[in-house]
């Protein structure tokens, strides 16, 4: 005899996942535990749930005192639980995540108008849970000959599966319903765990001579694997029971078992066993090694590999090739406050997980993937530990000396000094942050591990200081950040080094103060003048050579111009005018009236628009002298008092010796002094 059983035979995860729950609200004793309809179809547990006081109820109105009401893996209609909340019963809903996931898009395209056919059995409790959901008004079919009765639909339409339906009367019904219908929108919700049992339970039902299926009598999906395995094995036989096994030979045949979502394991491993006593030959392979040693073996505090089949807000279900599936809380799942499994997680992607208790008795096997993560990232921790590498974390929980960080689940200490270089006034600008630190401190056994990221903020810093005074030369270029102002000029920082744009440096134009031009924490391109490595000094330039208003001045401007300018500064030997922001030229006190004039405040006032002719110009020093009596002098009326001298020093460029009219000019400022 060659035995092949089915790895994906017993409970689904649906299955094994209401189980746990009603076993678990047992311990709890939290008085009378109902279940709408016998919890799963299979009368051995139903009974044995019976034994510990679950008592199955065809409707709430038989429910006459306060208690538990369970809502099975097939789900309801909505109404129920109004009804179920109107009567002060407490629900603990097993409905299967896969059950619920149809239930919310039927509402959703009834509400949008579409027609809905559910494919399936109209009298399976799961298709009238599911119709609920549509006010009761989807089509119900489950043949093809369903189709060929069903008239004239003018809305648009949607259509579901009852979730152990076969894959092959889904595509032979659709096929049906495309010949008559244009417009169809397929949701094919058979559940992957039925799909896979049916698979499996097709390839072993073609090799073997004699299949047995184990479920119950009236399990829906049961019924439909006894129908694909009769399809391609002759001899199949469905049993519920050891007692139910037919008493056939087996000596020298190959024998394939399969059992239905709502079949035990315990039910499984007897009908096994029974199958042993009835073959006698000595060498041949047990059933019950056969069962066993087709199973991967799990032991707890393993790490092994999965596959995620299903999910929902609260629990990942992971399928490790072992007889039950694994059940992952999403608090063992991450530590991210924001996860969202319907954003981040994928039905076939595969994960490590951790064993944290295989459970036979309810084929339920509890995982933990942050373990595994742990684990693994306490080795890196260790390893960044010994060699000073940064390590990634993300900003979870601000503390009263700190913050709490996670290093992909591992909690990791960062003290308020040394999360920045700089004093943080307020950590809660780090929450959520994902920023590199230094373990500069890890107790193992206490699970203490302290981070700072301020020795890698302060390393960079003269890392960069370093490589700039490596590569530092007169006339480069760079970007810098504004940091302070003096009244002699700006302080820049060029990457970790400070230095400084003197005032003249800033503008073309005469400013009294940096901030005229800039603002703190500005981002400047600056050029260097000058450095001195040993004195740590660098002098900086900002304003731009094209931006000098005298480069195209000789163009602009010739001896004989008449300019309108503006007054800008008064000296008792003459007036400044300005004839474009950044170039002044001078009025000789004589040049300002025809008559004689004390000095240039009478007739003349700060602000004050003039005409004048240019009477010399030099680009080269920069001085321009202008004459206003040439084109309008100014004659004086009455004194003016209002008239302002500047008490200001004498532009550079002026106080120098300078032929002719400029040379004048100077010895005026003599004379005037005396
Ligand atoms: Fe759910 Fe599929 Fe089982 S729908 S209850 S996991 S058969």
């Amino acid at each position: 005899m060659e035995l092949f059983v089915a790895k994906t035979a017993g409970f689904c995860f649906g299955v094994a996942k209401a189980i746990k729950q009603t076993n678990d609200l047992i311990s709890k004793e939290t008085g009378k535990i109902y279940t709408l309809g016998p919890i799963i179809h299979n009368e051995q547990v139903v009974n044995d749930l019976k034994g510990k006081g679950v008592s199955p109820v065809e409707n709430i109105d038989v429910i006459n005192e306060p208690g538990n009401v369970i809502i099975r893996t097939h789900g309801v209609i909505p109404e129920i639980y109004d009804d179920l909340k109107k009567k002060g019963l407490n629900i603990v809903d097993v409905t299967c995540p896969d059950v619920k996931k149809i239930h919310l898009l039927v509402k959703e395209k009834y509400s949008q108008g579409y027609k809905v056919i559910i494919v399936g059995d109209k009298k399976h409790p799961e298709v009238e849970g599911i119709n609920g959901w549509c006010s009761n008004e989807a089509t119900i079919i489950d043949s093809v000959e369903d189709v060929e009765g069903l008239g004239q639909i003018n809305q648009k339409i949607c259509i579901v599966a009852q979730t152990t339906l076969t894959r092959e009367k889904w595509i032979k019904i659709n096929e049906a319903l495309d010949m008559k219908y244009k417009e169809i929108e397929r949701y094919e919700t058979i559940c992957n765990a039925t799909s896979k049992r049916q698979i499996e339970a097709e390839e072993i039902s073609k090799k073997v001579d004699i299949m047995i299926v184990i479920g119950g009598k009236i399990s829906s999906n049961t019924q439909k694997l006894f129908e694909i395995c009769k399809k391609y094995c002759n001899e199949t036989y469905k049993i519920e029971t050891s007692g139910d096994l037919p008493s056939v030979n087996i000596k020298n045949k190959k024998i394939g078992v399969t059992a239905g979502a709502s079949t035990p394991d315990w039910i499984i491993k007897e009908v096994i066993e029974k199958m042993n006593e009835l073959d006698k030959q000595e060498n041949e392979l047990s059933f019950k090694d056969a069962f066993e040693s087709s199973l991967v073996t799990l032991r707890t505090g393993e790490i092994v590999k999965g596959k995620i089949i299903g999910f929902n807000n609260a629990e990942v279900f992971v399928d490790m090739g072992f007889k039950s599936d694994g059940i992952i809380s999403v608090e063992e799942f991450t530590d991210d406050p924001d996860f969202n499994p319907y954003e981040s997680l994928k039905v076939g992607d595969e994960i490590e997980v951790f064993v944290v208790r295989v459970n036979d008795g309810e084929g339920s096997v509890q995982l933990s993937k942050k373990k595994v993560e742990a684990m693994k990232v306490w080795d890196k921790i260790d390893e960044a530990y010994e060699n000073k590498t940064p390590i990634k974390v993300k900003v979870i929980e601000v503390t009263k000396g700190g913050v709490i960080a996670s290093a992909n689940g591992v909690r990791v200490f960062i003290p308020a000094s040394q999360i920045g270089d700089r004093f943080v006034k307020d950590l809660n600008e780090y929450l959520k942050q994902v920023i590199f630190v230094r373990i500069i401190e890890l107790n193992k056994s206490k699970r203490k591990i302290v981070g700072s990221q301020r020795v890698i903020l302060q390393e960079e810093r003269s890392r960069k200081v370093g490589d700039v005074w490596e590569t530092i030369e007169k006339g480069k270029k760079y970007s810098g950040i504004v940091k302070s102002f003096t009244d002699f000029g700006a302080f820049v920082d060029i990457g970790g080094v400070d230095g400084l744009i003197h005032m003249s440096e800033i503008s073309w134009k005469k400013i009294k103060h940096p901030s005229e031009v800039l603002k703190i924490n500005d981002e400047i391109e600056v050029i260097i003048l000058d450095f001195d490595k040993d004195k740590k000094r660098i002098s900086l330039g900002f304003r731009k050579k094209e931006d000098n208003p005298w480069v195209n001045a000789a163009e602009k401007y010739k001896a004989g111009d008449i300019i309108n300018g503006k007054v800008v500064r008064l000296f008792p030997f003459g007036a400044f005018v300005e004839l474009e922001e950044g170039i002044d030229g001078l009025v000789h006190i004589s040049q300002i009236s025809n008559s004689r004039i004390g000095k240039p405040g009478d007739v003349l006032v700060v602000g004050q628009g003039v005409e004048a002719k240019i009477t010399e110009i030099n680009t080269e020093t920069k001085k321009i002298s202008l004459s206003i009596k040439d084109v309008n002098p100014i004659e004086p009326v009455s004194k003016n008092s209002e008239g302002t001298e500047n008490t200001e020093e004498l532009p550079t460029e002026y106080k120098e010796d300078m032929p002719n009219t400029i040379g004048d000019i100077t010895n005026s400022i003599s004379e005037e002094k005396e």
